[in-house]
């Protein structure tokens, strides 16, 4: 039954906003636009905040449900699981997974920022503000999403050891690994945008006029 519900995290997390709203749109492969990524940044590019605003959000929420109903879905399918913070874990991989390689559009998806942050946000809920503000300015300092994803990606572990610390929170070593590792994801995930980053190269996320 674990399996069966990590298989359904994997499902849920293939299901691609950004490509549906291109071709329900437009017509248009978002993955043959822009910087050519299944993601609201460049669906905000090409077609702007109406369409990129809904795909973040259901990106952001198709993992903060699953991980935030994680112990009501364990129930429900009968698992039981002492270590339901592994089961959380388990089941934010399997939905990033299933967004960086959907089944459902040819194992081409998107960088994990928006579906990494609802997860995040189900797990430690004090980073989402905190990550949000500072990804936001340095998107309007510099004009590049992948910066401000970067910059977010890795400041998260830090406001996690930053806000346990000062705050009180409960401090898991076993989530700031997992911390960390998210944001080595999520930086290999934007390869080809620091390749562009150090040749000037690089999108802006402003709209395309046409
Ligand atoms: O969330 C993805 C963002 O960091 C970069 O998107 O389209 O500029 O590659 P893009």
């Amino acid at each position: 039954m674990t399996l069966l519900l990590i298989a359904g995290a994997y499902l849920i997390g293939s299901v691609p906003a950004a490509l549906l709203a291109g071709f329900i749109i437009t017509g248009k492969d978002i993955r043959k636009e822009g910087s050519g990524n299944a993601g609201a940044t460049n669906v905000f590019r090409i077609l702007g905040a109406k369409a990129a605003l809904p795909v973040a959000l259901f990106d952001f929420s198709k993992a903060f449900f699953p991980v935030f109903y994680s112990q009501w879905l364990s129930g429900f399918f009968g698992i039981q699981w002492d270590n339901q913070l592994l089961l959380k874990l388990l089941i934010l991989s399997a939905v990033i997974l299933g967004h960086v390689f959907p089944i459902w559009s040819g194992f081409k998806g998107g960088k994990a920022v928006a579906s990494g942050a609802g997860g995040v946000s189900a797990l430690f809920p004090p980073a989402l503000p905190a990550c949000l503000i500072l990804f936001l300015i340095i998107a309007f300092l510099t004009g590049y999403v992948s910066v401000a994803s970067l910059t977010a990606a890795w400041f998260l572990p830090i406001f996690y050891r930053i806000f346990t610390w000062l705050a009180g929170y409960h401090y898991s070593p076993e989530l700031q690994v997992f911390f960390i590792a998210t944001a080595i994801v999520i930086t290999v995930l934007h390869r080809k945008n620091i390749v562009r980053l150090m040749r000037g190269e690089e999108n802006r996320f402003r709209r395309k006029r046409d």
